[in-house]
Order: C-alpha cells, then sequence, then structure tokens
C-alpha cells in the first residue's frame, strides 16, 4: 500500500516461518560475540532500544558510520548476513524500489521501548541524493509508527507496523521525519515466542560509481 510518493507498506509480507527464522537470527545476534547495546547519543540521553549495527556502525555519539563501535566497546560490526541482504533488495523490489544493502540498524524494543522523531540522513551523500530506500521489517509486538514530511513540525500521521510487515521509503520519501511513539505490548505472534519487538532497517551506504 502507498502511503506517499515513495513510501511503501508492505502488511505481512513475511510468513510465519520466515519471521520465525528471523527472529532466531536476531535473538542470536543481540546475545552474540558483539552484542546489542543501548547507545547514549549526542547530548547524553540514553536511547530506548536495544541496538546492533551490522555491516557498518552507527555511533549515536558523532551520528556517523564507522567499522569499529568507538562510542562504545571498539568491537567490529558484525558482517551483514547474507540472507538480510538478499531479504532486502527483495522487499525494496515488492515496493518498486532498489537496494542494494550494506548495513542494518537492529533494535530490540521492550514493552517501554520507544524513538523520537528523526530522518535517517547519515548515509553517503550518493545514496541519500540518489533516494536509495530505507526498509524497515518488523518482527513481534506492533509499535505505533509515526511518519512525519521533510520538516520537523509538519504533521505526522500513525500507523501500525505489525509483525511480519515492511515499510519501504525512499525516493522523495527518504529524508521524512519518522519516529515510533509506543509498542503495544503482547501482540507479537505466540509462535514467535517473543516478548519485545525486532525492528530492522536495511540501507545501503556505498554507491558504486557507474
Ligand atoms: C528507525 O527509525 O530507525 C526505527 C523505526 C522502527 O523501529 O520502526
Ligand atoms: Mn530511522
Amino acid at each position: 500500500m502507498e502511503i506517499g510518493p515513495g513510501a511503501v507498506h508492505l502488511q505481512h509480507c513475511l510468513s510465519l516461518d520466515d519471521q520465525r527464522a528471523l527472529v532466531e537470527q536476531c535473538r542470536a545476534l543481540v546475545d552474540g560475540a558483539v552484542p546489542a547495546y543501548v547507545p547514549i547519543v549526542r547530548g547524553g540521553g540514553k536511547m530506548h532500544v536495544r541496538m546492533l549495527c551490522l555491516g557498518r556502525h552507527w555511533n549515536g555519539k558523532t551520528y556517523s558510520y564507522e567499522a569499529t563501535r568507538s562510542d562504545f566497546d571498539n568491537l567490529p560490526a558484525p558482517p551483514l548476513p547474507e540472507n538480510f541482504k538478499h531479504l532486502a533488495g527483495e522487499l525494496a523490489r515488492a515496493a518498486g524500489m532498489t537496494l542494494d544493502a550494506d548495513l542494518c540498524i537492529l533494535n530490540y524494543y521492550d514493552a517501554d521501548g520507544r524513538m523520537g522523531l528523526h530522518q535517517d540522513k547519515d548515509e553517503s551523500e550518493q545514496s541519500l541524493a540518489a533516494g536509495l530506500p530505507v526498509v524497515s521489517v518488523s518482527l513481534g509486538d506492533t509499535a505505533r509508527f509515526l511518519f512525519g514530511g521533510l520538516r520537523r513540525k509538519d504533521p505526522v500521521e500513525s500507523r501500525l507496523l505489525e509483525s511480519g510487515d515492511a515499510f519501504v521509503f525512499g525516493g522523495p520519501a527518504r529524508l521524512r521525519y519518522h519516529g515510533v511513539s509506543r509498542i503495544v505490548p503482547g501482540t507479537a505472534p505466540p509462535e514467535l515466542e517473543l516478548t519485545g519487538r525486532f525492528n530492522l532497517t536495511f540501507r545501503q551506504y556505498d554507491v558504486a560509481a557507474t
């Protein structure tokens, strides 16, 4: 369903089996050798999610990408799994866009998880200029997702992102403000045996010169 130019909500596009496999993979990653952590951002505030970046690390102090987590433990960002990369490409295509993802920000939200209104604008200038999309995948508890305009003060619409949904925003929508106002606890499909929500946002930092 097209929400606006360049913004597509793909509802229930992942099967329960696919969701279950992804949840297992996310669990293993966030509790793996390079674990998820709660970033402290510029200004000193704690984020309300546990974050793990794959492929490239987003540094919440500098709002820029780097290979190792210099704002936390100096460990290298784990690689982006091939199946994740593949999934992101497929979902972008399903939304009528293209993406050769090279990084993913994996966030875990507990019942109190949320994320303030922000733009995703720390990818390369070329990537942003090309309008290469962000592909977001939701697993587990439903989130109330806020989707605004290109200016912080623009009106915001609210949508529920349910488990197995994808939300793709690229082209003219690439820099639209967005956030998560709340999680709806206990709404994850029981088969996932998941309390809370995983969200994966795929992006492409590098743009091959053509
Ligand atoms: C984000 O904007 O980085 C996360 C969005 C979401 O959790 O749905
Ligand atoms: Mn974002």
